[in-house]
């Protein structure tokens, strides 16, 4: 007769499986973490999240009382068997049972039956002498067969016929998720010419911006087209009575008398603290680099000339 597995042993590790399949189908705000370090505290993430819902408390407790009456039948069934065998294999049974369920299941693993046992269970066919034995199959495996079959029907029902787990779905959550997350950071680097630094600008990151977004207009070296000559003195518009800070205005809330001149940062093109290094490239293109005149084959000066703006 075969040891019966304790219910110190399958109890808890029924529980746990039931606990990793909610973690594995409960959904979370969280976003994971890429990485093999991140396994464990994306996992407790998770875990706090799943019994952070009162259902999953309910099915484990229903399942931990259903787990107790299961062990309760096998300790009847084991006492009825037992009741049957010989007073030698009585005797064997009690001596096998003292050893600890995993050393005998170590043990398990590398034993093989008895000539009387194989007797037994030999399937009546053979072919060139070689007979096959009509072993059953593990329990373990058995159990996890038949769970992979309800996992089956549950995710093919959950990811075909509804909204859980659908890619689609999940896609259009996670695009808006991040949509969130991108509007609160331009929310947070969206700083107002009054907070606008010269001094904490990055000139370099400011040229880049300004060959991609503005050179189309203004031409690369600021020398003007269908933009005005960016390097002379003469000025359209002046809208504050520093130039940084005038630069600044003009590329946030663009020109108010021309829409050629965008709004960059009013359409979210451009967020402050980009709007912080292009300006500084604008100011140091004006300030610190020789104006390229009409004769180098820059644009003619529009607007006037403002004393205080001019270079030093
Ligand atoms: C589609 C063309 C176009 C683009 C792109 C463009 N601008 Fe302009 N910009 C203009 C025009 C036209 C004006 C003149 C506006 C007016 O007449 O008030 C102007 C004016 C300006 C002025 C004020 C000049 C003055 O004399 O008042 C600054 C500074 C400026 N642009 C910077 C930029 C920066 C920086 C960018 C890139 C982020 C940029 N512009 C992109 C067309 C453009």
């Amino acid at each position: 007769m075969k040891q019966r597995t304790p219910g110190s042993i399958f109890i808890p590790l029924t529980l746990l499986i039931i606990l990793a399949a909610f973690m594995m189908v409960i959904p979370t705000d969280f976003i994971p973490q890429n990485g093999l370090k991140y396994i464990i505290p994306n996992a407790w993430h998770q875990l706090t999240n799943v019994l952070s819902y009162w259902v999953v408390w309910v099915v484990l407790i229903l399942a931990l009382l259903m787990l107790l009456v299961v062990d309760g039948i096998n300790k009847v069934v084991e006492r009825k068997k037992f009741a049957k065998l010989t007073p030698a294999e009585q005797a064997k049974y009690l001596e096998e049972s003292k050893i600890g369920y995993i050393k005998r299941l170590i043990k398990s693993s590398s034993q093989k039956q008895s000539d009387e046992e194989e007797e037994e269970i030999i399937l009546d066919h053979g072919f060139d002498g070689i007979l096959e034995l009509d072993n059953a199959l593990p329990q373990w495996w058995v159990a996890m067969f038949y769970l992979g079959c309800i996992y089956c029907v549950v995710y093919i029902t959950a990811y075909f016929t509804t909204d859980f787990a659908h890619p689609y779905v999940e896609y259009e959550v996670e695009t808006a998720q991040l949509e969130t997350q991108f509007a609160a950071w331009v929310k947070a680097n969206d700083i107002k010419v009054d907070q606008a630094d010269m001094a904490n600008a990055s000139v370099e990151h400011g040229e880049e911006i300004f060959v991609n977004l503005c050179a189309t207009c203004h031409m690369a070296d600021g020398s003007g087209a269908a933009g005005p000559n960016l390097t002379d003195e003469h000025w359209i518009n002046q809208i504050d009575t520093d130039l940084y800070r005038n630069i600044y205005s003009m590329v946030y809330d663009g020109s108010p008398n021309n829409p050629a001149m965008q709004a960059f940062g009013q359409t979210n093109q451009l967020t402050g603290l980009d709007i912080q290094d292009v300006a500084a490239y604008v100011y140091q293109l004006n300030q610190e680099k020789p104006a390229i005149t009409e004769a180098d084959g820059g644009l003619a000066p529009q607007g006037e000339v403002v004393e205080a703006w001019k270079r030093q």
